[in-house]
C-alpha cells in the first residue's frame, strides 16, 4: 500500500472510531463526506473484466474508469493475480483509494462443481446445500472474489424455461428453506472473514413466470400470486441476512423489474427493511428502452436509480447520465447517496477498508481449489441429489459381478456437459469424473463395453449399429443420455421436452434388439424431461441432473448400491409439453375430475392426455421400501396461540439401509381467496436401517397457515385444514383439523 492510501484509510479509521468500533454506518458516513458526487456515482457502476489465460486483463477502459473513480465493482474478474492488478489501481491510483468489489456467478460451485441447483434441491438436504455454498465461498474467496450472484431463488413451474435448472423448483416452502441455506453457506457467520462472500438473491422478481417459458419474456400475475408464491423465497433470503439482491430482466404487470418501485422500494426496502444493495441484471436497466418503458438511456438511468437499483451492471447508464440527472433535479442526490452508502457498507462489512487485499493470497489460492474434502463432499452431494424415477423389478442396484455391461450414449465418457451450465471455473477437462471413469471403481475393464451411439443433438445414426451390437453381447445395458449443458440455463428455453436429438430413437432400437434385457437409463439434464415413451422402453431411470465434478463417481456409487438413492423431485415431470405449466399445488377448479367417475364429461380435463403428471413433486424411489403408519394428531383443533403435533411412524421394510424424505402437506379447504389443493409445510430427511422404525413428528402453528388474502394482508383464517404426512405429493387426504 502506498503512503497516500494508508493515509486515506487512517482518516476513515479515525472517523469510524469516533463512533463505535464496528459501526460501519458511521464509517460510511465519514467516507462519504470526503466524496464528490461523481465519486459516489462511481460506486454504483460495475463492469466486466476481459479475460486472458490467467485472469482478467486490466483493459484500457476498465483501468481508466477505475482510476477516475468511475467504477465501484467488477464481474468476471478473479484469480489472485487478476484481482490484485485491478485492486491496486483502485487503491493506489484513485483519490480516495476505495477498494473494488469483485463479483462472479458462482452458482453451484466455483472450482469443485456440485450438481446443478435443481439437482441439489432434490436432496432435500439443507445441511448439504449449505455445505456446498460454504465450499463455493472458500474456493471463490481464495481467488479474490467477494461476491457471488447466487442463490437464484426464482420459483419455476415451467420446464420449458431453461433457468429452471438454476433454482430449487416449484415449491414455495422448500425453495424458501433452501434460499436460507445458500445464504448462510456463502456469507457464513462473519462477513469480515476472508473466506466468506456476499450472497445475492436473484432475480427480483417473477422471472421464473415468463410467458410460455421463453426467457426474458413478459410476466403478468396478480399481487396475490406474487406475494404467496414468488416473493417468499426472497423474503426468506432477507431473513437469512442476504446482503445483496439482483433485479430481473422481465417486466412484471407492465413495469420492468429493474425500474419497479413497487417491488424494490415498497416491498423490499419498506416492508422488509432490506439494508443491503440491489444490482441490476446485465444491462437490464438499458433494456427498459426496448421494453417500451424508458425513452432513452438517460431516462432508463433515471427510472432505475429512482426505483431502487443501486448498481448498474454493464449498462454504463449510471456512469454516463446520473450526474446530469442529479444536476437537473430528476434524481434526488439523496437517492444516489443512499445507493452509494449501501454499496460502501458492504465493502466495510467485508473488511475491505481494513485491508483491500485481504482476499488476495497466492498460497491460499493454491491450497484451496479442489481440496480432497471438497471433492468427497461433491461426490456425496451428487449421490444425494440423484433421483431414482423408476426401478422395475428392482433391476438396480447392479451387481459388481455382472459379466458384461454395455455403456451406451453420448454422455458415458463426458467430462464437459456433466458440470452443467454456469459451472464457474470448474475445469471441464481433466478434473471432472465421467460415468465411465466412475464405474471403473466397481468393474474391471473386461466387464465393460462402450459405444457412444450418437451425439446429443446431431442426427447422424452411423454409431447405432456398434451400439446395438454391443448391447446384444451384454448382460445389462446402461444408457447415459440427456441434454447438453448449454440446453438449460440462461437463454436456453425449449418447446420440446423430449430427450434431444436421435437419442430416443437409439433407445427404441436398443430395446427392439434386446426385448428381455435389463436396460437402465441414466439421465443428465437441467429440467423436467418428457419421459412418456422411455418409461415403457427401459426398466430403470436414474435422474442425475448435471451432477458436477464428481458426478460420474456418484452415479457409479448408486448404480452399484454403495449409495442408496434418496433424492426426490422438487419439480413435476409432465407427460407432455401440453400439460405445462403443471405443478402439485395447483388450485382446484369448479369442475375437477370426479374420483368416482374419471371420464365424466364437462370436467376440467384434456381429451388427449390425463391431467396427472408422469412423475409427481416429491417422487423418488429407494432401493429399500418405507411404510408409513399410525398417523396421529395431538388434537383435532388448533388455536391461534397453540401448536399442533402431527406424527407418523416410518419403517424401513426393505433390504437396504436408507434415507427417506418425509413430507408434511396441508390443504386449507375454504378461504376468502382459494387455496392450493396441497401445500408442503414441512419435511424431514431421516435415516433408517433395515427393519428400523422412527416416529417423525411435525409441529404446526397458526403462523404456518398464513397467506396473503385479497386485501394483501398476511393472515390466517378459521376453518378446516386437511393434513397428511406422505412420501410424495401423490396421496389423498384422510385427516383434518379445525383452526379455531
Ligand atoms: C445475467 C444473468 O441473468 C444473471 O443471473 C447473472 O448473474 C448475470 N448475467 C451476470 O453474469
Amino acid at each position: 500500500m502506498t503512503l497516500k492510501t494508508k493515509l486515506t484509510y487512517s482518516i476513515i479509521f479515525v472517523f469510524g472510531h469516533v463512533a463505535l468500533a464496528q459501526n460501519y454506518e458511521a464509517k460510511v458516513d465519514s467516507l462519504m463526506k470526503l466524496m464528490t458526487l461523481q465519486e459516489k456515482i462511481g460506486q454504483t457502476v460495475m463492469y466486466s473484466g476481459s479475460w486472458d489465460q490467467t485472469g482478467p486483463i486490466v483493459g484500457t477502459d476498465n483501468a481508466k474508469y477505475i482510476r477516475e473513480g468511475n467504477m465501484g465493482a467488477m464481474l468476471n474478474a478473479f484469480t489472485v493475480k487478476g484481482t490484485y492488478d485491478l485492486q491496486k489501481v483502485a487503491v493506489e491510483e484513485t483519490r480516495l483509494g476505495i477498494p473494488l468489489l469483485f463479483g462472479y456467478d458462482v452458482i453451484h460451485g466455483h472450482r469443485t462443481i456440485f450438481p446443478i441447483n435443481l439437482g441439489m434441491a432434490a436432496s432435500w438436504d439443507l445441511k448439504m446445500i449449505e455445505e456446498s455454498s460454504r465450499i463455493s465461498a472458500e474456493e471463490a474467496s481464495a481467488e479474490g472474489l467477494h461476491w457471488t450472484f447466487s442463490p437464484m431463488v426464482d420459483i419455476a413451474r415451467d420446464p420449458r424455461w431453461g433457468r429452471i435448472s438454476e433454482g430449487s423448483g416449484e415449491d414455495v416452502y422448500l425453495a424458501s428453506q433452501i434460499a436460507k441455506a445458500y445464504v448462510k453457506g456463502y456469507q457464513g457467520d462473519d462477513l469480515s472473514k476472508h473466506n466468506t462472500i456476499l450472497a445475492c438473491a436473484k432475480h427480483f422478481v417473477g422471472y421464473g413466470a415468463a410467458q410460455a417459458g421463453r426467457d426474458y419474456h413478459t410476466v403478468n400475475m396478480g399481487e396475490g400470486e406474487l406475494r404467496n408464491v414468488y416473493l417468499p423465497p426472497f423474503k426468506a433470503a432477507v431473513d437469512a441476512g442476504v446482503e445483496t439482491f439482483m433485479s430481473a430482466f422481465n417486466e412484471l404487470n407492465g413495469v420492468p423489474t429493474s425500474g419497479n418501485k413497487f417491488t424494490l422500494r415498497d416491498i423490499l426496502q419498506e416492508e422488509w427493511g432490506f439494508k443491503g444493495f440491489v444490482v441490476s441484471d446485465y444491462t437490464s436497466i438499458n433494456e427498459m428502452i426496448l421494453h417500451g418503458f424508458a425513452k432513452d438511456s438517460t431516462d432508463a438511468a433515471r427510472i432505475g436509480m429512482n426505483a431502487g437499483v443501486d448498481m448498474d451492471m454493464m449498462g454504463s447508464v449510471y456512469r454516463k447520465h446520473l450526474k446530469e440527472l442529479v444536476e437537473e433535479g430528476k434524481v434526488d442526490e439523496a437517492i444516489v447517496n443512499d445507493a452509494c452508502r449501501r454499496i460502501l457498507l458492504a465493502k466495510f462489512k467485508l473488511g475491505l477498508f481494513d485491508d483491500p487485499y485481504r482476499y488476495i493470497d497466492e498460497k491460499r489460492e493454491a491450497e484451496t481449489k479442489y481440496k480432497p474434502e471438497f471433492l468427497s463432499k461433491a461426490r456425496e452431494i451428487a449421490a444425494a441429489s440423484s433421483v431414482l424415477l423408476q426401478n422395475k423389478n428392482n433391476v438396480l442396484p447392479l451387481s459388481k459381478e455382472t459379466k458384461s455391461i454395455a455403456f451406451i450414449g453420448p454422455l458415458v465418457k463426458d467430462e464437459y456437459d456433466i458440470l452443467g451450465n454456469w459451472a464457474a471455473k470448474g475445469d471441464r477437462k481433466g478434473k471432472a469424473v465421467s460415468v465411465f471413469e466412475g464405474v471403473l471403481e466397481y468393474l474391471k475393464p473386461n466387464q465393460i463395453m462402450y459405444a457412444k451411439g450418437c451425439d446429443i443433438l446431431k442426427d447422424d445414426e452411423s454409431g447405432f449399429s456398434e451400439a446395438i451390437t454391443i448391447s446384444k453381447k451384454a448382460d445389462v445395458i446402461v444408457l447415459v443420455m440427456g441434454e447438453g449443458h448449454h440446453m438449460s440455463g440462461e437463454a436456453a428455453s425449449r418447446t420440446n421436452l423430449k430427450i434431444p436429438g436421435i437419442q430416443p430413437k437409439l433407445i427404441q432400437k436398443i430395446r427392439e434388439a434386446n426385448p428381455d434385457k435389463k436396460i437402465i437409463l441414466v439421465l443428465m439434464n437441467g429440467r423436467p424431461i418428457n419421459l412418456s415413451d422411455e418409461v415403457n422402453l427401459v426398466d430403470a431411470i436414474l435422474e442425475v441432473w448435471f451432477p458436477g465434478t464428481m458426478g460420474g463417481a456418484a452415479t457409479a456409487d448408486i448404480l452399484f448400491g454403495a449409495y442408496n438413492p434418496s433424492g426426490k423431485l422438487t419439480v413435476t415431470f409432465p407427460r407432455n409439453v401440453g400439460q405445462v405449466p403443471i405443478y402439485y399445488n395447483m388450485k382446484n377448479t369448479g369442475r375437477p375430475i370426479p374420483d368416482n367417475n374419471p371420464t365424466e364429461d364437462y370436467k376440467s380435463n384434456y381429451i388427449d392426455s390425463p391431467n396427472s403428471p408422469l412423475f409427481v413433486f416429491g417422487h423418488g424411489l429407494s432401493y429399500t421400501t418405507f411404510k408409513y403408519a399410525d398417523f396421529t394428531l395431538s388434537s383435532h383443533t388448533l388455536s391461534f396461540s397453540d401448536t399442533l403435533k402431527a406424527s407418523v411412524v416410518v419403517s424401513n421394510t426393505g433390504g437396504f439401509d436408507g434415507y427417506e424424505v418425509v413430507q408434511l402437506y396441508i390443504h386449507d379447504k375454504v378461504g376468502s381467496v382459494t387455496r392450493p389443493v396441497k401445500e408442503l409445510k414441512g419435511f424431514q430427511k431421516i435415516f433408517l436401517k433395515k427393519g428400523e422404525s422412527k416416529t417423525v413428528t411435525f409441529i404446526l402453528t397458526a403462523e404456518d397457515l398464513k397467506f396473503y388474502n385479497s386485501e394483501m394482508n398476511y393472515t390466517v383464517e378459521h376453518g378446516e385444514f386437511e393434513i397428511a404426512i406422505a412420501p410424495s405429493s401423490d396421496f389423498k387426504f384422510k385427516n383434518s383439523f379445525i383452526l379455531e
